[in-house]
């Protein structure tokens, strides 16, 4: 018997990263995963991967600013596995990295939508979905992945900074609407430090934040140096908190914030 056995998961941006490694997981111990993504042939190769492995994952391409996109999403779970159980808001992306007064507005909101509104989406039709299914009884969870940059400042990442703690405030609010509607549905967010998936690499490629004059190996160094337990975070760390938020094992945790930082936050 897996820790979230018998129950239907939605896991947005899977095709990588922190997305792909918490579709696995939630596969692994028991879930039927819908993988869903706007990378394609991503997708498609993970939910392969996880079918090989023994789990059961379809993949649905889904752009998650759409709430047209959405609507199929939820109802390609229904109709496949009969119900929803649990929705991971995990699709983002990184800034562009460039301060306040020289950031556009097109960029600013390109961000926010991918990073804010999205999750906000996800929860909306999340709670429609999850509410049927746990009135039989079940339990249901949304995951919304936030960061460290959604409970502190970081220079040149303000559209990040303003979306990920939006996504802070959003949980809560949601997992309290949820409380207060009797729906038996938790909300929390969990905030990464730096996790090394190819949104860090590239970020890191392009120094994306990094003060004048720092290069890509000097900016690793500068990253793990924030990190008191010495290194970045691999993606498996944060699926293993979604699992744990995911399961009826933290049937007590709701509106939380969970930092899986490596200490970063600590000082
Ligand atoms: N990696 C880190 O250090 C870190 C730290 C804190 C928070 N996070 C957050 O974790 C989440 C996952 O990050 P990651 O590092 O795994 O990133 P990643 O770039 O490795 O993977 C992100 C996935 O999201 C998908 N995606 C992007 N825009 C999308 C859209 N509009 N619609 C559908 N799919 C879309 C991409 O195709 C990709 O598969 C993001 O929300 C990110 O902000 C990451």
């Amino acid at each position: 018997m897996g820790r979230v056995s018998g129950k239907v998961a939605i896991v947005t941006g899977a095709a990588k990263g922190i997305g792909a490694a918490s579709a696995k997981a939630l596969a692994r111990e028991g879930a039927k995963v819908v993988c869903s993504d706007f990378d394609e042939p991503g997708g498609e190769a993970l939910a392969a991967e996880i079918q090989r492995l023994g789990g059961e994952a379809i993949f649905v391409a889904h752009d998650v600013t759409s709430e047209a996109q959405w609507e199929n999403v939820v109802a390609v779970a229904e109709k496949r596995f009969g119900g929803l159980h649990i929705v991971v808001n995990n699709a983002g992306i990184a800034p562009e990295g460039l301060p306040i007064e020289e950031l556009s507005l097109e960029s600013w909101r390109h961000t926010l939508a991918v990073d804010l509104d999205s999750v906000f989406l996800g929860c909306k039709h999340a709670i429609r979905t999850i509410k049927k299914t746990t009135a039989t009884g079940a339990k249901g969870s949304i995951i919304n992945i936030s960061s460290i940059m959604g409970l502190i400042g970081w220079p040149h990442t303000a559209d990040y900074n303003a979306a990920k703690g939006g996504v802070r405030l959003l949980t809560k609010c949601a997992a309290l609407e949820c409380a207060g509607a009797g729906y038996d549905i938790r909300v929390n967010s969990i905030h990464p430090g730096y996790i090394d998936t190819p949104l860090v690499r590239n970020a890191i490629a392009n120094n994306v934040g990094a003060e004048d004059g720092i290069g890509p190996n000097e900016r690793m160094e500068m990253l793990v140096s924030l990190h008191p337990i010495g290194r970045l975070g691999v993606a498996d760390e944060i699926a293993n908190m979604v699992l744990f938020l995911a399961s009826d094992e933290s049937s007590f945790v709701t509106g939380a914030e969970m930092v899986v930082d490596g200490g970063y936050t600590a000082r």
